[in-house]
């Protein structure tokens, strides 16, 4: 622990501003990242490596000569540059989760480089680090001993420090990517406000952004899939079509990936799912915010947004990042999968893959909503149980079975009473679809609070083979007054 203490001496806090920092943070790890695999990869003399490695050098240097050293730490699953614990960004996620596992799975806690390095000193550095036995806890003595047999005294290297309570030592705490996924999920439903606010002035609306953030949302999908479905259970009231069309391309997203659709293909349909209802920016608020009945006048103007939005969408300057296949989707969103719904064609076409994904989407977000002339939104149960009607006649079958699957029995969000008698919020699926009756359950504390939440595994069983919990059915939250959406916030 002597080494560890040392560190903290050696170290010293960074002068950089918050934004800088996490960037050059963030950079720093992708390097090491890359180092690291190309060397597991390549021989020394590889010609991507050696340019590579001149690139790292000069990184690395930089950083040091600018702070006086470079100290990349672990404690817990947090990550610490210079005692600065290190916020990661979309992209960076890969290299803080790989740094983070493959350093602890050979015990390694910290690694400094108190002086500028030259290009021998980091080669001994990465081929060392990455020869180590996995799960030896004398690695980091090992590694320091074979540093000094290099002559390299710049670089040292301490040991992973346990903590009370860590269970396994693979872990990413989940809350950072929680954390980068709400901003993400904010950031677009501002972004889409602002594109239709653009419009509707008739000024230029920056879709390149919204087409950003759609990766952004595909890059954490494939990261864990349950953070973005939890967050559509917010549902906000005030901002209902924004917060509407980034729900409706987060379901769209995760019908995609489970079709197998390209990053590509998936971009293509996240954006079509955000511009879908952008024709309603040419309707009067007054009608789209009608409390009751809309009249047969108001119908027709309503009837015509799919068709609006093609036009928005062909008039917009970056016409570039669209193509027919998204205005196509656009257009089908309401044409229903027997072609009864609307516009009304003269001829029969056949409704698009896009179209079919939105078509399921859009009703199983509009439906669970609250809106002004439906206070009281349908059950997620309800909501199901009334698409599986429409089966074939709205709805592609073979689609909809993928969206149930994904949403699953019972889906993201719904509340449930288990046979032990607690009630809790259905927070992420069972990662294997034979558990599809057995999600994962956040259940309340008994006095009702917030701190005595616990998770429970509902495909977990006990020593005579039996269920721990079951769900013995769904609860209506709008009965109990629970707002679902705080346990997915939090
Ligand atoms: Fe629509
Ligand atoms: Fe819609």
């Amino acid at each position: 622990m002597e080494s560890t203490l040392e560190s903290h001496d050696v170290a010293r806090k960074t002068t950089m501003a918050d934004t800088e920092f996490v960037k050059t943070g963030n950079n720093l790890l992708l390097k090491l990242h890359a180092l690291m695999r190309i060397s597991r990869t390549y021989d020394s003399k590889n010609v991507a490596l050696v340019q590579f490695i001149q690139e790292s050098l000069k990184m690395i240097n930089s950083f040091i000569e600018r702070e006086g050293s470079f100290s990349l730490k672990i404690v817990r699953d947090d990550l610490y540059i210079n005692q600065q614990r290190l916020r990661y960004s979309v992209e960076g996620f890969n290299s803080f989760k790989y740094l983070l596992t493959q350093w602890k799975k050979r015990f390694i806690g910290e690694v400094i480089f108190k002086e500028p390095v030259d290009e021998r000193m980091l080669r001994a550095f990465i081929y060392t680090l990455v020869d180590l036995e996995e799960g030896q806890e004398e690695n980091a003595t090992l590694f320091n001993q074979k540093l000094q047999q290099e002559g390299i005294s710049a670089v040292q290297v301490n040991p992973l420090e346990q903590f009370e309570g860590e269970d396994g030592v693979h872990t990413v705490r989940k809350g950072d990517l929680k954390d980068v996924a709400k901003k993400i999920f904010f950031e677009t439903i501002g972004t889409v406000k602002e594109v239709v606010t653009q419009i509707r002035g008739d000024q230029h609306a920056d879709v390149r952004k919204l087409k950003r953030l759609a990766q952004k949302m595909i890059h954490i999908m494939m990261e864990d899939e349950s953070i973005l479905l939890g967050l559509t259970t917010i549902k906000n009231y005030d901002e209902y079509t924004y917060n509407h069309s980034v729900n409706v391309s987060i379901y769209a997203l995760a019908i995609g990936r489970r079709l197998g659709f390209s990053r590509e293909t998936l971009t293509e349909l996240g954006l079509t799912a955000l511009f879908h209802d952008m024709g309603k920016s040419k309707i009067p608020i007054e009608v789209l915010n009608k409390p009751g009945a809309l009249d047969e006048k108001e119908w027709a103007l309503m009837k015509k947004h799919p068709m609006a939005g093609v036009e928005t969408v062909l008039n917009l300057k970056q016409l570039g990042e669209i193509n027919p296949k998204m205005v196509i989707g656009i257009f089908d969103h309401h044409l229903k999968y027997n072609l009864t719904g609307y516009p009304n064609l003269y001829h029969k076409k056949e409704t698009s893959l896009f179209g079919r994904i939105l078509q399921i989407v859009d009703a199983y977000d509009a439906m669970t909503t609250p809106r002004v002339y439906k206070k009281t939104p349908y059950t997620l149960e309800q909501t199901l149980a009334i698409m599986q009607k429409e089966s074939g006649i709205h709805f592609d079958p073979i689609l909809l079975k993928v969206f149930v699957n994904l949403v699953g029995v019972f889906p993201i969000g719904s509340l449930v009473l288990l046979d032990s008698g607690d009630v809790g919020i259905v927070y992420k699926a069972h990662p294997d679809p034979k558990w599809i009756d057995r999600p994962q359950v956040v259940l309340f504390g008994k006095d009702g609070t917030e701190e005595g939440k616990t998770f429970v595994d509902l495909s977990e069983t006990d020593s005579d083979g039996h269920y721990k919990w079951s769900i013995i059915k769904t609860l209506d939250p709008n009965q109990y007054h629970i707002n679902v959406a705080k346990y997915f916030c939090a």
